[in-house]
């Protein structure tokens, strides 16, 4: 059975469908490839057969839309018995918060409508395995000293804006999930008269699994993987210098939203920014966590971040350095929905998961920099 990627040709997901090539899962990956390409999966390919030249990766692709629940069922029904997926790893979705102030309801309708489909047929075909891409901006308020925290969350209501509210609804549909069929898996071992048993596959309930990623940067060393500053879409930190830099164009300037934070010690907000490579190990610890046990709750949460904050400042100084050049700064007023500072505490996946993240700020600041000609 393969592992189903949603948003597998994206920058996170490409990495993280690169990820289960090299460690030998077949891999079936949907995308409606709003803010991706079809050629990266030819890449993807092209960089799994080269890196393991004796592995043959198993790799189908389907363009289809999450919030088309008809042709999602159809990738569902398997002709045997068995569940059609090992596990599902859902990562299609939008994710700018300044975009999603804009259109809330596109969000709405992309990330929990979205979600909650996938999350009916995992369910219903007792898929073993959900792992969801997360996000940090479910966390709100002043950050404790050591980061952030997994029972930190905001509610829904307290959410400002409708990606992290996007977020956080989700979440909360894969706990009530998780709830139902451990309820539903446990009248199947202890059938009633008045609870019949029903099961299409086996009563092992589904384990659900939220990943909270903090800020992803950086880019696959060859620099044929990550960000794709060419689609308008991109609007994060690093993909805007990378935009700005990559364009050698004079007229084009880079907004800092604010330097006035006294929260902080340069005034510029604070952030956890985290390797996207070591995401994607994160996500192949999940799986591993799921599929030995090592987790048994039926829904857990962990952070996936370094646990160190940077500033937006310290981040501009590092790539300018790196560079060598001096990028066209522009002061601007502070952007509606940013925290002043946002950083992770990554313990719990640290000991439950055995997950680090170990690459620097330098090398994804260098994968940048390597990704230019690309875009040239
Ligand atoms: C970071 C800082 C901006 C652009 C991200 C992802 C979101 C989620 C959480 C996963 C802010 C400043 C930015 C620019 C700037 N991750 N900035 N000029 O808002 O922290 O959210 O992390 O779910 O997907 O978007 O990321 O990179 O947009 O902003 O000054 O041109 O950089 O004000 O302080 P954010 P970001």
């Amino acid at each position: 059975m393969s592992i189903l990627v949603t948003g597998g040709l994206g920058y996170i997901g490409s990495h993280v469908t690169l990820a289960l090539l090299h460690s030998g899962y077949p891999v079936t990956v949907i995308d409606n490839l709003s803010n991706s390409e079809y050629d990266t999966l030819a890449t993807i390919i092209d960089l799994a057969s080269n890196e393991l030249p004796e592995a043959n990766p198993e790799i189908t692709f389907h363009q289809l839309d999450i919030r088309d629940h008809t042709a999602l069922e159809k990738l569902f029904t398997s002709p045997d018995s068995q569940p059609p997926f090992q596990a599902i790893i859902h990562l299609a979705g939008l994710k700018s918060v300044p975009e999603s102030l804009e259109n809330p309801e596109l969000y709405y309708q992309v990330n929990v409508t979205g979600s909650q489909n996938l999350i009916r047929l995992a369910d219903k075909h007792r898929v073993p395995t959900f792992i969801f891409s997360g996000s940090a901006t479910v966390y709100g308020g002043i950050v404790p000293q050591t980061g952030y925290q997994e029972d930190a969350a905001q509610t829904v209501d307290e959410a400002t804006h409708m990606y992290g509210q996007s977020k956080r609804e989700v979440e909360l549909l894969m706990e009530e999930a998780s709830n139902l069929s451990r309820l539903s898996s446990h009248q199947q071992l202890n059938p009633s008269p008045s609870h019949p048993t029903h099961s299409e596959h086996n009563n092992i309930p589904t384990k659900f699994i939220s990943l909270r990623y903090f800020n992803p940067v950086g880019n696959h060393p060859s620099g044929r993987l990550g960000e794709n500053i060419r689609l308008e879409k991109a609007t994060n930190l690093l993909a805007m210098v990378a935009k700005v830099y990559c364009s050698q164009d004079p007229s084009q300037k880079l907004s800092v939203f604010g330097d006035d934070y006294t929260e902080t010690p340069d005034g510029t907000c604070q952030r956890d920014f985290i390797h996207v490579t070591d995401l994607a190990e994160g996500h192949l610890a999940a799986l591993t966590g799921a599929i030995s046990g090592q987790i048994s709750n039926t829904y857990q949460v962990f952070n996936l971040g370094t646990g160190h904050p940077t500033s937006v400042r310290q981040i501009l100084d590092t790539f300018q350095s790196l560079s060598k050049t001096k990028l066209p700064i522009q002061m601007d007023d502070r952007r509606p929905g940013d925290l002043p500072i946002s950083f992770a505490d990554p313990t719990r996946a640290n000991q439950q998961l055995g997950w680090f993240a170990t690459s620097s700020l330098e090398t994804a600041i260098r994968d940048v920099l390597s990704r230019c000609k690309y875009f040239a």
